[in-house]
């Protein structure tokens, strides 16, 4: 025996000690990928997992246009490669937003259905395209099989995490914004939706809705219940042929122990839930930081007016030209001055109150004193950002879930909306002047802001906590309603209704039967009685 293979002996026991007396604090945690603003934010809660002791495995597509397998992070990451490129998904997402920015308010709905049609099943090719990656390569299954984890984490907008642990036999906790029309969390969550005051995700309707709202909310159901059962079709085949038995994706989603939802009561609108629903949305924030040198010097600049942050988001980095000169011809004519995310051209009407930048660090922004208004193109994370520091806003909304929570924030008395494709330089001057003048937005703001906060433990260490939770007692089946295992006629008693009705049935056959046959007998005593006067 050499010294060396004495020492890789040693070194692999310490290793091994190490390994054992670790996993009996952390939990071996597996997430599945995501992009963009969701991976913004399921990071915080990876981090938190990782400083609590957890071993955290992040599975990336090879196209991922955000999270790189070879950058150095706390995280593991565990690649796997896909069939296109990023380019192919650039390409894909680009034409998506010329879709939802400019195009979409000049057609009819008959274009608008086709185009959609179209999104959603490319969208399906990618989805199935990054399933092959994971649970047809062997590689991969292998790697994950021999992981030991003990919990996966996914946004189930990307499909397949269901699937994934049902094969690798984990509990599955799911964080989620919203399905559209609250598809899966009504199917395969069993959340109630009643349609008379829970308005659709995505119909922009808020819960006061009258006769003919409710009627519209009512077939927005119904309608995405059916486009849903089309769209799904095809990931049901694939779970069935990938699991060798027939096997529905709502199915498998109903699994899932724990729902994480990125909302809360600051933002969304009173409604029935599951004790497996939790509701989490801020996750992501955190009090601000002071600004760079640079940055709080033209900040200061602003005196009293303040300052004015706007952002279209990560997605969104440049609009049109004409737009462009519109958006900043209305801005030159603020008193406050303004912080404006853009990496288009300069555009040539820019005052000498507004200032670009190519990234601006928002919430640190959105927390300091001399912020008067935001202007946003509506996502999530950006405006759980103004509602954490009580900052009114002025929506601009795009696509997505965008116009549906800006639709919620001015319910709430916390921001004006505007349409880019509509809108001139006089009514963007107009609306910034008045959400910031009219106190009622700032004090709305404030109130949502103070919601946010008063809870018995922040969003984040809520989610951390559920995932714990998940952890300690392996799955969180004892919250599951036994809807799940329900007929649709059993759900909504229908079979009960029905023997009740037989039985009321039955009653009313009976007491006319036995009246006619009274009546009968009465009318032959009395025709008797009257033959015999007779
Ligand atoms: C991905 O593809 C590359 C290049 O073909 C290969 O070297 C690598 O092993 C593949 N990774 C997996 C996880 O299959
Ligand atoms: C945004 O910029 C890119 C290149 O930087 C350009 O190809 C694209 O046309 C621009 N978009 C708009 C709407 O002007």
């Amino acid at each position: 025996w050499t010294g060396d293979t004495m020492e890789l002996r040693l070194s692999a026991c310490i290793l091994l000690v190490l390994c054992a007396t670790w996993s009996a604090n952390g939990g071996n945690i597996l997430v599945w990928y995501t992009e963009g603003s969701h991976w913004i934010n399921m990071k915080p809660v990876l981090e938190t997992l990782v400083d609590r002791g957890h071993q955290v495995t992040v599975l990336v597509p090879s196209s991922s246009l955000y999270m790189n397998a070879n950058e150095p992070s706390r995280f593991r990451y565990e690649p796997f490669n896909v069939s296109f490129s990023k380019d192919a998904m650039q390409d894909f997402l680009e034409e998506f937003l010329r879709f939802s920015m400019y195009e979409i308010d000049y057609m009819s709905y008959w274009e608008i259905y086709i185009r959609f049609s179209e999104i959603i099943k490319t969208q399906m090719q990618f989805s199935i395209q990054y399933l092959d990656g994971v649970v047809k390569s062997e590689v991969v299954m292998k790697k994950l099989k021999e992981g030991n984890y003990d919990l996966l984490l996914a946004d189930p907008i990307y499909r397949g995490s269901d699937l994934v642990a049902d094969i690798l036999g984990i509990p599955l906790v799911f964080s989620l914004r919203f399905s559209v029309a609250y598809n899966w969390e009504r199917h395969c969550g069993q959340m109630p939706a009643p349609p008379s005051f829970v308005p659709g995700a995505m119909s922009k309707l808020t819960d006061k809705m009258d006769f003919s709202e409710r009627v519209w909310n009512f077939l927005y159901y119904a309608l995405q219940d059916i486009a849903m059962s089309h769209i799904f079709g095809k990931v049901d085949r694939y779970y069935s042929d990938v699991k060798g038995t027939p096997t529905s994706a709502c199915e498998l989603m109903s699994k899932a122990d724990i729902w994480l939802i990125r909302t809360y009561w600051d933002f969304e609108f009173p409604r029935p839930f599951l004790p497996n629903f939790k509701y989490v949305g801020g996750i992501h924030c955190r009090p601000a930081k002071p600004l760079p040198e640079d940055l709080e010097e033209f900040v200061q600049s602003s005196g009293d007016d303040g300052i004015v942050i706007f952002t279209l988001g990560s997605m969104i980095k440049n609009v049109t030209k004409e737009k462009a000169n519109m958006i900043a011809s209305g801005l030159a004519q603020i008193p406050q001055k303004v912080l404006w995310r853009y990496r288009g051209e300069k555009p040539a009407t820019l005052g000498a109150n507004t200032r670009i930048y190519d990234w601006i660090p928002q919430n640190d922004l959105l927390g300091h004193p001399k912020t008067r208004a935001f202007i946003t193109h509506g996502g999530t994370n950006g405006i759980y950002e103004a509602i954490y520091h009580g900052v009114p806003m002025v929506g601009i909304p795009m696509f997505g879930d965008q116009p549906d929570n800006m639709v919620h924030m001015k319910a709430k008395g916390a921001a004006v909306i505007l349409n880019l494709n509509f809108i001139t330089t006089e009514d963007l001057r107009d609306t910034i002047n008045t959400v910031i003048n009219d106190k009622s937005y700032k004090e709305n703001a404030m109130r949502l802001s103070s919601i946010h906060h008063d809870r018995p433990m922040s969003a984040l260490e809520e989610a951390v906590f559920w995932i714990e939770f998940t952890l300690r007692n392996k799955g969180a089946k004892h919250l599951r309603v036994q809807a799940h295992e329900l007929t649709w006629y059993q759900y909504h008693s229908l079979d009960v209704l029905g023997f009740f009705l037989t039985i009321v049935l039955l009653l009313i056959f009976i007491f006319i039967k036995t009246c006619s046959f009274c009546l009968h007998r009465c009318c032959v005593r009395k025709g008797k009685t009257k033959k015999k006067a007779e």
